[in-house]
């Protein structure tokens, strides 16, 4: 009897081992290797085929790339996946590649004809430079910063974001807008000139007070007049309708006041943000698997295209949102959730197909007939952005 007894407690001892060992066993992160080796293999492929043409690769719709230059506000993505993709591997070949793919976009620092030298600059040169420290890359962005300055006006307290449609409106400023505040930020701590930061605190501040609605969903297009400062329209230009919730917009902002909270430690920045999440996350309309269809209000929910893009920048900003409100579980298991999903064949392409971007199924502009569901550059580099962060919250080695 003594024998079986210290055979139970051999087994006991077993068992209690077992279980403590299965507790702590990682997590199995599988569809985390296959998403960043898929992509980085589009990426490069991508990189190696568009070379000669000098241009960055935005879409792929009926059966072509459209390849863009340093005009077009998605011009700074592809350059920037690529340093993002860097950054993941640390393989040298996509640094080279994101070099020449960056160094195409130089003149846009004269550009004072747009408000997205944020995107264009930021996500291209501002990545090379946090990677490369390169002091070409550095002068580059203090222009780019200076000339997005020439489109605030002090009086109205906010950048104006397009010059088209002069007929309609007279100081149009989109949602979109606040993504190229980022930008300005660095370049105010970088050159010590506080005019740019103040500058971000009003567009920003300016545009809680006439974007955002009651519900904490936001309008597209508020039109400013030029002589009484107030706000004079709200419309959509991409959404559904005028007060639809147009997906990407809603993450925009979300991921737009998480930077504000990030940058100047106000926390009405962070209610802002958190108010946001909560608008898009507790959405009767978001479906399960956490992809948006590309405006909440589309009529016809759940046959309408979906937007992987807004997506992407949603799981991005719920990853650092949960770097500062952690007890709120339901940023990081979103973002998860999201993350799992695009790495999914339903999302992810297979090798050589969709136009060699990375990521199905994105919505650019539904009223244009224009880009639905297609691969959009943008799409591709906030997901490697999200998966960054979220190698980085798992405290897995980049
Ligand atoms: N900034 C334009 C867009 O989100 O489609």
């Amino acid at each position: 009897d003594v024998y079986m007894n210290k055979k139970i407690k051999i087994l006991l001892t077993i068992a209690v081992i077992a279980m403590v060992y299965s507790c702590n066993k990682p997590s199995n992160n599988d569809w985390l290797k296959t998403a960043i080796d898929r992509s980085g293999e589009q990426l490069l492929n991508a990189a190696e085929t568009f070379k000669d043409s000098l241009k960055n690769p935005r879409t792929f719709e009926n059966g072509k790339v459209k390849l863009v230059g340093e005009k077009d506000w998605t011009s700074g993505f592809f350059p920037g996946s690529l340093w993002y993709m860097y950054e993941l591997t640390q393989n040298e070949k996509f640094k080279t590649e994101a070099q020449h793919y960056t160094s195409l976009l130089d003149s846009a620092q004269y550009r004072t004809n747009t408000h997205d030298l944020g995107f264009i600059i930021y996500c291209s040169y501002g990545n090379g430079f946090r990677l490369t420290a390169d002091s070409t890359y550095k002068r580059i962005m203090l222009n780019g910063a200076k000339t997005l300055m020439t489109r605030y006006n002090s009086k109205i307290g906010l950048i104006r974001s397009w010059d088209f449609n002069k007929d309609i409106w007279q100081y149009p400023v989109i949602i979109d807008n606040m993504m190229n505040l980022e930008f300005l930020f660095w370049a105010s701590k970088v050159s010590g000139d506080s005019t740019m930061k103040a500058a971000c605190i009003s567009h920003a501040d300016k545009t809680i007070a006439n974007h955002y609605r009651p519900d904490n969903s936001c309008f597209h297009v508020v039109d400013y007049d030029t002589i009484t400062f107030m706000p004079r329209l709200k419309q959509t230009h991409q959404g559904y309708s005028d007060s639809s919730s147009w997906v990407r917009g809603q993450a925009w902002g979300l991921y737009s006041y998480t930077m504000m909270y990030r940058e100047t430690k106000d926390e009405k920045y962070l209610d802002q943000a958190q108010k946001i999440a909560a608008f898009i996350l507790n959405h009767r309309r978001l479906p399960e698997d956490k992809i948006p269809y590309w405006d909440f209000d589309a009529p016809n929910i759940p046959s309408e295209p979906r937007d992987a893009s807004a997506a992407a920048v949603i799981a991005s900003a719920l990853l650092e949102l949960n770097s500062y409100v952690p007890e709120n579980k339901t940023y990081f298991t979103t973002a998860e959730t999201i993350l799992k999903n695009l790495s999914s064949d339903e999302y992810l392409s297979a090798k050589g197909e969709n136009g060699l971007f990375i990521l199905k199924h994105s919505t650019g502009n539904w009223p244009k007939k224009s880009e639905i569901d297609t691969p959009l550059n943008y799409a591709d580099y906030y997901f490697l952005e999200a998966l960054g962060r979220y190698m980085k919250v798992k405290g897995l080695e980049e």
